[in-house]
């Protein structure tokens, strides 16, 4: 298997997209840290794992607390030395324009979104080095287009690639691949938190499914499956890019 002896952090691993992603690397023989600041959650997703003879270690973390991520980094190096592929997946959404949006909302959308990136990478990157790892962030088609009451949030995902570029560059002379990925609509809490901010919650629902050509939102393991290909060797010649998984966001006009 593809991540046979490769150690996988995987952070917002407790529920949707990371969730997915934790299955699918555990699946093709990874073993994997699910990293949530629901430690419950956490545990439901490695517990998931393990009823499918995956390996699976569940661990409390806040992204925008360097001191808990530099515990993410010791429970990690201690369960089999090293680690090979960091997916920088968690994240939040704050529904709301700038002129809504408060100081502190602000702060920590953006140290959840953009600095727990910072802080995983920033920790984890030494480690990586050893290994000639890589790392995967979770970026949105929000960092290219922008939609109604998320400015922050467009914000955050657009800085991630960015990021992104920026350490591919600083860091490819190591052996070290970084790339984001930039999903469309999935079908998670979070997606729908934006529905239910909106007037009519299922007519926008059922909106956002045309916004993409293929006429409906993604499911997390749509975009699992392409984080699991941008982190093994398959992908070995790609770095720094933003990898578009949105079912064709933005050219889901009614046919003619
Ligand atoms: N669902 C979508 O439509 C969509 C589209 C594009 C990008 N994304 C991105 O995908 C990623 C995953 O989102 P999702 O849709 O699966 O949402 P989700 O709400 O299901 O999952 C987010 C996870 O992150 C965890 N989390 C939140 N704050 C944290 C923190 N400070 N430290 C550690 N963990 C924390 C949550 O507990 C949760 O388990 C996010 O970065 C999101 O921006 C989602």
């Amino acid at each position: 298997m593809k991540f046979d002896k490769k150690t996988v952090v995987i952070t917002g691993a407790g529920s949707g997209i990371g969730r997915a992603c934790a299955l699918e690397f555990a699946q093709q023989g990874a073993t994997t840290v699910i990293a949530d600041i629901n430690f419950e959650s956490a545990e439901e997703t490695v517990s998931m794992i393990k009823k499918r003879s995956g390996v699976a270690h569940a661990v409390k973390t806040d992204v925008s607390d360097p001191e808990s991520v530099k515990g993410l980094v010791d429970f990690t190096l201690k369960i089999n030395g090293e680690i090979h592929v960091l997916v920088n997946n968690a994240g939040i959404q704050i529904n709301k324009t700038v002129e809504l949006t408060g100081f502190e909302e602000w702060n920590k959308q953006m140290s959840i979104n953009v600095g727990g990136v910072f802080l995983c990478s920033k920790f984890f990157l030494p480690h990586l080095k050893k290994t000639k790892g890589n790392i995967v962030s979770m970026s949105s088609m929000n960092g290219f287009f922008a939609e109604p009451d998320c400015a922050g949030y467009c914000a955050t995902k657009a800085a991630i690639i960015g990021l992104t570029r920026a350490m591919a560059i600083d860091h490819g002379h190591e052996g070290i691949r970084v790339n984001c990925i930039c999903p469309g609509y999935i079908d998670t809490g979070l997606a729908e938190g934006y529905f239910q901010s909106q007037p009519d919650p299922a007519q926008s629902r059922k909106d956002a499914g045309k916004l993409h050509a293929l006429w409906r939102i993604g499911k997390p393991e749509e975009v699992a499956r392409v984080v699991t290909f941008l982190a093994s060797d398959h992908a070995s010649f790609v770095t720094g890019s933003a990898y578009i998984v949105d079912g064709g966001f933005g050219s889901g006009l009614p046919p003619k």
